[in-house]
Order: structure tokens, then sequence, then C-alpha cells
């Protein structure tokens, strides 16, 4: 459904102004595994954008189904999805110093999943997390799975959960070596690449046949 909406991913309108992010800051804490997180980043991408408010790079709630303590910079590449997203929205890697010993929970800016109806629609954040956003500087979410609608949703801000799904996503180096290399082994009759390689497994998605060796010795094992 995702794919579905996300034609001309790079057409940025002229109209389009990077969202100076200036209502406050939102952080997230993505419940889940590795999809539903990936879902949540984009999700709170487009909502920082729409509450025009300034991300707090995601992090990932321990979860003892996963076990996997992996945080955003082991998965993805961090500076790539900060520069990719600058023209949308405004990312940093922590919340400014004077607003890191704000007891958020004692001041009502932490909400969970029981705040928010799965698959919440966007007027819902403006007339309750905004106002919040506006009083506190700072809004965390926990959870956060699924809590953004898919339809009916405007089609900027569809356009740039594609963009970040899509794009400002990237796997890091090691892993998309690794996911490479699997691809490579699936496909080894195939004659041709499939359509989201590229989206996946970045600048690996072009080494082939007698190249092979090279992904698992640069990457894999060091
Ligand atoms: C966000 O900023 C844009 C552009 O300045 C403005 O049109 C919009 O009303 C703002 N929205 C919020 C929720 O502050
Ligand atoms: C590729 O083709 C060979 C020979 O027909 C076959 O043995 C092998 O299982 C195929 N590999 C995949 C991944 O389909």
């Amino acid at each position: 459904m995702l794919l579905h909406h996300c034609g001309n991913l790079v057409l940025i309108s002229v109209f389009w102004k990077p969202s100076e992010g200036n209502n406050g800051y939102i952080l997230v804490t993505a419940n889940g595994g590795i999809n539903q997180q990936r879902v949540a980043v984009c999700n709170i991408v487009a909502v920082a954008r729409l509450l025009n408010a300034t991300l707090v790079i995601p992090t990932f709630m321990f979860s003892s189904v996963w076990r996997d303590t992996s945080q955003f910079a082991d998965i993805y590449q961090e500076d790539f999805f900060i520069d990719y997203l600058k023209p949308d929205i405004r990312i940093v890697k922590e919340l400014p110093k004077e607003l890191q010993s704000l007891d958020l929970e004692a001041i009502g800016s932490v909400v969970t999943d029981v705040d928010i109806a799965k698959e919440t629609r966007p007027s819902f954040y403006l007339k309750h997390i905004l106002p919040l956003l506006m009083k506190n500087r700072v809004v965390h979410f926990v959870g956060f799975g699924n809590r953004l609608a898919s339809d009916p949703i405007p089609y900027h801000l569809q356009r740039l959960r594609c963009r970040c799904n899509f794009h400002a996503l990237q796997f890091t180096p090691k892993i998309q070596a690794t996911a490479a290399l699997l691809i490579q082994r699936m496909r080894q009759n195939a004659t041709h690449s499939g359509i989201l390689d590229e989206n996946l497994v970045g600048p690996f998605a072009k080494v082939k046949g007698k190249n092979q060796k090279k992904i698992s010795d640069t990457w894999l094992y060091t």
C-alpha cells in the first residue's frame, strides 16, 4: 500500500520549505521488531513535520521477544538519515542540555500507546499533542506502534513517509553487504535485479558475480 503512494519520490514541490522545528522536540522510543520500529520511525518523521517539531534520533525499546539491544546507529546510517531529511524536518542526535533535566513523566509529556489509538489521524496530533509540545517543549512517545493512519492522510505527509522508508533509512554498510550476499544467492539464476534492491542494500545492489567474494571479505568478516 505504501508503494502505491510512493511515485515521484524525488519531486519535491517548490513550495515545500524545510520545517525549522521550532515548536519543540519529539523523542520516540519505538517498540516491536525491526519492521514495526521502521514504520514507527517514518510515522514519527511525518508527525514531526506536521507539528513543526524537531525530532531527536529515535531510540528502540528492548523487547523480551526480540532480545535485540541495537540502537538506531547500529542498524541505520544516522548521519545520512539526518541529512536526507533536511529538506523536510530538523533532526538532532540529542535533546539540548537545558531540556535534558526535565522530568517528562512529572510534567505529563510522556505519551504511550495507551494514550493514542492505532491508526490515529493527523488531526489528533494537532489537537492533543501540539498544545502539550508548545507548553512543555518536549514530548516523548513511548511505544508508538502503528500510531499514524495510512489513509486518509495528506498527500505531502504520505510522500514524506515514503521518502523516509525508501530513501532516508539506509541500513549500515555491514547489514547492506550481508543482505546483498543473501539476495545474490537467492537470485543466482535470475537475469535482472529486484526493483527495491537499491533501496534495501544501497551500493551493494550492483556488486555481482566475481565480486561476490569482495563483499564478504570487506564487510562480512571484519
Ligand atoms: C508549521 O509551519 C508552517 C510553515 O511556517 C505553517 O504553515 C504551519 O501552520 C505550522 N504548523 C504548526 C502546527 O505549527
Ligand atoms: C539455480 O539453478 C540450478 C540449476 O537448475 C539449481 O540447481 C538451483 O537450485 C537454482 N538456484 C536457485 C536459488 O533457485
